[in-house]
């Protein structure tokens, strides 16, 4: 069984007044395996936040309907199995993390003994040990994505739901959450995240779902929607003469210099390797031979012309 899915879900915010604002989510199907690690991209605005609001229960659709594990999300078995990071966590700020986490394990009902252990489990998963008796107050961004993620994993939920986990931040902070998301993957679970550094979803995600203004373009393997053509390799040579550099060229479709030496760029494979074989014979030396494939930020901005 499908882990999420969604039919026909349809958002149309209405104001105080009755006017309502279009569509923000216009017909959005989803099917989303179990243990899926599923990106939702889409600019600014696109409906991701909506779509994640829909299916943890706190929004209702305007229409259309959304399952997780075959239960409706307006269930509260539904509920049960979602672990939810929100856009902007929200903490009571006089609380330490430690009581954070007990917190969250007491509205679940998790006993004294299964709280200790949630919190000596997520506590060191997501490094906050080191700060179990500060309070949340003086908590910066990182600090409190940090908390907010560890709240998401509370009671081990099955489908693990985050809204730009990635968001603020550092370097080694957005490699120990790809990290974290591998591991719930490993464990079995399905995670559904909502991002805009396309870097990351590229590397940990098995499908992505591209939304432009409401509607999805595009539901897919990663390795299925980029065409993985070579669309061009570059190549670089040095130690050439000038007419050796020359003859090099011939079949290249532009060329530059820089320090490293000759660069040349060529469309193909095949005129990429004629050229590695003049450059040997023009007494030059092979610097780099980069073929560049399609990557998933071409292919977004590709999606988000072609809509727009
Ligand atoms: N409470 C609301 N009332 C009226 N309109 C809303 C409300 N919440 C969201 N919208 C509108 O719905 C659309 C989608 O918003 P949403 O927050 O889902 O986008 P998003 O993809 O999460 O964007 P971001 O990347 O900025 O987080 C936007 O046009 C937004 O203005
Ligand atoms: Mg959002």
């Amino acid at each position: 069984m499908n882990a999420i899915v969604t039919h026909g879900l349809t958002k149309v915010y209405r104001s105080q007044f009755g006017r309502t604002h279009g569509r923000s989510l216009d017909a959005l199907d989803l099917e989303i395996g179990a243990n899926e690690v599923f990106g939702f991209l889409g600019r600014n605005g696109a409906g991701k936040t909506t779509t994640i609001k829909i299916l943890c229960s706190l929004l209702r659709p305007t229409s259309g309907e959304a399952f997780i594990h075959g239960e409706n999300v307006r269930t509260r078995a539904s509920r049960r199995l979602i672990g939810y990071l929100p856009e902007n966590p929200y903490f009571y700020e006089y609380l330490t993390p430690r009581e954070t986490i007990d917190f969250y394990g007491r509205l679940q009902g998790l006993s004294a003994a299964q709280r200790k252990t949630a919190w000596d489990t997520l506590g060191g998963l997501l490094d906050l040990h080191s700060i179990s008796e500060e309070r949340v107050r003086g908590f910066s961004k990182g600090m409190r994505q940090r908390l907010g993620f560890a709240v998401a994993l509370v009671g081990d939920p099955q489908v693990v739901i985050l809204d730009e986990p990635m968001s603020g931040l550092d370097p080694l902070g957005r490699r120990a959450t790809r990290e974290l998301i591998l591991r719930l993957r490993d464990e079995g679970k399905t995670v559904f995240f909502s991002s805009h550094v396309l870097g990351d979803v590229q590397q940990i995600c098995s499908k992505v779902g591209i939304l432009v203004k409401g509607r999805l373009t595009s539901q897919g393997r990663i390795d299925e929607l980029l065409t993985q053509r070579i669309q061009r390799v570059e190549v670089i040579a040095d130690g050439l003469t000038a007419p050796a550099a020359e003859t090099v060229a011939a079949g290249a479709e532009s060329t530059r210099r820089s320090e490293a030496g000759h660069h040349f760029f060529y469309h193909d494979l095949d005129a990429a390797n004629a050229a590695v074989r003049a450059i040997h014979a023009g007494g030059g030396s092979l610097v780099e031979f980069t073929p560049v494939r399609e990557s998933l930020e071409d292919y977004f901005m590709h999606e988000q012309e072609k809509h727009s």
